[in-house]
């Protein structure tokens, strides 16, 4: 990814970028570790795993770096708050309040997704791991997505479960809510790409926006963009360990 391919935040544009960390060199940690602040760093301790630990780092890596890239502070230099259902922003003394940013992390990648002025979330998951996708409709998933995911051939139903699954989460955290929104009062149809409420539910499908992504052959990706009217033009990228350590700042550089 050329650092010059990078789109400046603008009105309208959202930008989706994902790490694959199949290749990240062990020694690669502790540097992005570095650019992490004390309650990350004390966060990430906490993991008992290495493979839950990594992407953790990885994902606030990422996000502080693209955050310096695309409003000027050094990675290292940014500071953040948790709102009611711990959705993250910017701490206000950034004064950047337009900025609105998300990220996730599963087993083996990560992503990030900012814009401006919009509401915006994103899901990324590993589809290999062992999970029982017809349990978890059950409880989860709306009538419609549900009988969507019966009537697929069984060897088609895993990579349809995680697309309709990461876009429900994606919705989730755009929205900001948390688990509080029942996810089986909204429905995803994916062709065309869209959402639908439950009358409980008070919001208009014509107000978002989604996309779906593959960005390693074992993760799906999918954003959430509530533009109000007018479409985002969303890039979706990949980043590199190796992007990233180009343009680790001085100070965290070691
Ligand atoms: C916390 C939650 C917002 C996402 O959790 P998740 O999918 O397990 O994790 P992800 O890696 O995608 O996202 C976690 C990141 O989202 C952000 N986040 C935390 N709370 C958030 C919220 N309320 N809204 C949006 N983003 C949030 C944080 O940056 C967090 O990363 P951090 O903990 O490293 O700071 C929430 O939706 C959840 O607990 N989901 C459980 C999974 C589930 O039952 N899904 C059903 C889908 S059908």
């Amino acid at each position: 990814m050329a650092v010059n391919a990078w789109q400046p935040l603008a009105p309208h544009r959202a930008g989706l970028w994902w790490l694959a960390l199949a290749n990240v060199p062990l020694e690669t940690w502790s540097r992005w570790m570095s650019l992490l602040d004390e309650e990350e760093q004390a966060r990430a301790v906490r993991f008992v795993h290495e493979r839950d630990r990594q992407p953790f780092i990885a994902a606030h890596a990422l996000l502080r770096i693209l955050l310096q890239q695309l409003a000027g502070r050094p990675a290292d230099a940014w500071r953040f708050v948790s709102g009611s259902h711990g959705k993250p922003s910017l701490h206000p003394d950034h004064r950047l309040d337009r900025l609105a940013f998300n990220l996730s992390h599963t087993r083996g990648a990560v992503a990030c997704a900012i814009t401006l002025d919009h509401a915006i979330g994103v899901d990324i998951e590993q589809v290999e791991r062992s999970t029982r996708l017809v349990d978890i409709a059950d409880s989860h998933f709306a009538p419609a997505e549900r009988a969507l995911l019966r009537s697929a051939p069984a060897a088609e139903q895993r990579a349809l479960f995680f697309r309709l699954w990461t876009l429900k989460e994606a919705y989730i955290k755009a929205h900001g809510d948390g688990l509080s929104l029942p996810l089986d009062q909204f429905a995803f149809t994916l062709a065309p790409l869209a959402i639908g409420f439950d009358p409980a539910i008070r919001d208009d499908p014509a107000a978002w926006q989604f996309c779906i992504v593959t960005p390693t052959p074992t993760h799906i990706l999918s954003l959430a963009v509530r533009h109000g009217g007018t479409t985002i033009a969303v890039t979706a990228d990949q980043v590199t360990h190796l992007d990233i350590d180009r343009l680790m700042p001085a100070s965290a550089r070691g």
